[in-house]
């Protein structure tokens, strides 16, 4: 068996939250699996490998939660995400309800309108913050609306899912720093987000409901409630604001798109794709395992390098060019298996009904300033300042 690379290199400094790619392609170079000696896991970087980790739940475990910190990871065992199934099908059987594909055709009117609202304003504004003012615009108004807050409670959410984020990487200064925020998120979801404070008609509250149909226990919903919020808002917007980076940068893209929109769904997994807004989740091994030659020992806890994997040159061919024809379907940008997105249908209307109205109306993205996030469990651009023509 040969050894296993190793690398001291530290995801979550600043500079690799802000680009990560020269670090990865490096990573993906040293070999299949990496022992990253900072944080106390491996890592896997290469495209099939990750693919092939997510498709095996029984070896790759969610169930010993799939963050970096231990008591984080403690802490959070058991809700959707770090969970294995029967419990996990359960939970999301009841959590992907009104996100399957039937029930975004419903909501579709209601999103292609917020939509055609957004772009209308920027368009005539001229110049804009692609992040706030354009890609916070429809997870904000439209998801947390039908989630079923308090207009009042909403004003926080998205500060306090990044906050949730920031907790989702080793114990550093920005973990230490959002704690305050993630207890309060915790206690608001407990206390305050619960029959008789939400619409009754709203996803939260048909979490209790089913609860009280008995198809889960009633402790899970406050944390389902939260599996509404942290994975919904910071995801998308950075999605929707690469996307637009990524048409400022190439605009013989945009003009490919503008001339044919069959090019959009390829559109938003190319840019997906090329700028992953979640990089990373973990896993730990249920076995002995092999990959790829390697040997790791049961109870191994291994990060799944989604950012990485999408960018692998050994599975899309000079992997750092935008190029909407290429039609990658198959990115892991959604995860994938068992615990893939279960947004993801939300995710991709919402972009696609922005991209539509954007072709409509804008010949050109004129990038004027830019601002990176920096944040432990996420990637993108804070600020976009743009001009549009
Ligand atoms: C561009 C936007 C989005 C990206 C990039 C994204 C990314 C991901 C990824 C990578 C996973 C897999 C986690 C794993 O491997 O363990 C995931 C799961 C999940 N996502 Fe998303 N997501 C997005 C949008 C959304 C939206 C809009 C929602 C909800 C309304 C959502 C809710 C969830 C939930 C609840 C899970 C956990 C599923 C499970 O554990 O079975 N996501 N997402």
């Amino acid at each position: 068996m040969p050894d296993i690379a190793v690398s001291d290199v530290d995801l979550f400094g600043d500079d690799a939250r802000i680009d990560p790619y020269p670090i990865y392609a490096e990573l993906r170079a040293l070999g299949p699996v990496v022992h990253m000696t900072r944080h106390g896991h491996y890592a896997l970087p290469r495209y099939a490998d990750v693919r092939a980790a997510l498709m095996d739940w029984r070896t790759f475990s969610s169930a010993k939660s799939v963050f970096v910190d231990p008591q984080m990871n403690a802490d959070l065992e058991g809700i959707t995400l770090c969970s294995d199934p029967p419990d996990h099908t359960m939970m999301r059987n009841v959590l992907g309800r009104p996100l399957r594909p039937d029930r975004m055709r419903e909501i579709t009117p209601t999103i292609e309108a917020e939509a055609d609202l957004v772009v209308d304003r920027i368009v005539a504004a001229g110049r804009f913050d692609a992040a706030t003012e354009l890609a916070q615009h429809l997870p904000m108004a439209v998801v947390s609306e039908l989630v079923g807050l308090n207009e009042a409670d909403r004003g926080k959410m998205l500060e306090w899912a990044e906050a949730i984020w920031d907790v989702q990487g080793p114990a550093n200064q920005r973990f230490r720093d959002a704690m305050p925020q993630v207890e309060e998120f915790l206690a608001f979801a407990q206390n305050d987000a619960v029959p008789g404070r939400i619409d009754p008609d709203g996803w939260a509250a048909h979490l209790y409901q089913a609860a009280d149909r008995g198809e889960l226990p009633r402790e899970k919903c406050p944390v389902m409630m939260l599996d509404y919020i942290t994975p919904s808002l910071d995801t998308t917007i950075l999605g929707i604001t690469s996307m637009i980076a990524l048409f400022a940068r190439h605009p013989d893209q945009w003009d490919l798109l503008r001339a044919d929109r069959s090019l959009i769904p390829h559109a938003i997994n190319e840019a997906l794709r090329m700028e992953t807004s979640v990089p990373q989740f973990t896993r730990v091994l249920t076995d002995d395992h092999v990959i790829d030659g390697v040997a790791l020992e049961k109870g191994s806890r291994v990060a799944l390098l989604y950012g990485s994997a999408n960018r692998d040159e050994r599975k899309y061919p000079d992997p750092d060019r935008f190029d909407i024809t290429r039609k990658p379907s198959d990115h892991l940008a959604f995860g994938r298996g068992e615990h893939v997105c279960v947004g993801m249908h939300l995710a991709r209307l919402e972009m696609s009904a922005l991209l539509e109205r954007l072709a409509d109306k804008v010949s050109r993205f004129e990038i004027l300033a830019e601002r990176p996030l920096i944040n432990n469990g996420l990637r993108g651009l804070a600020h976009l300042e743009v001009r549009v023509s």
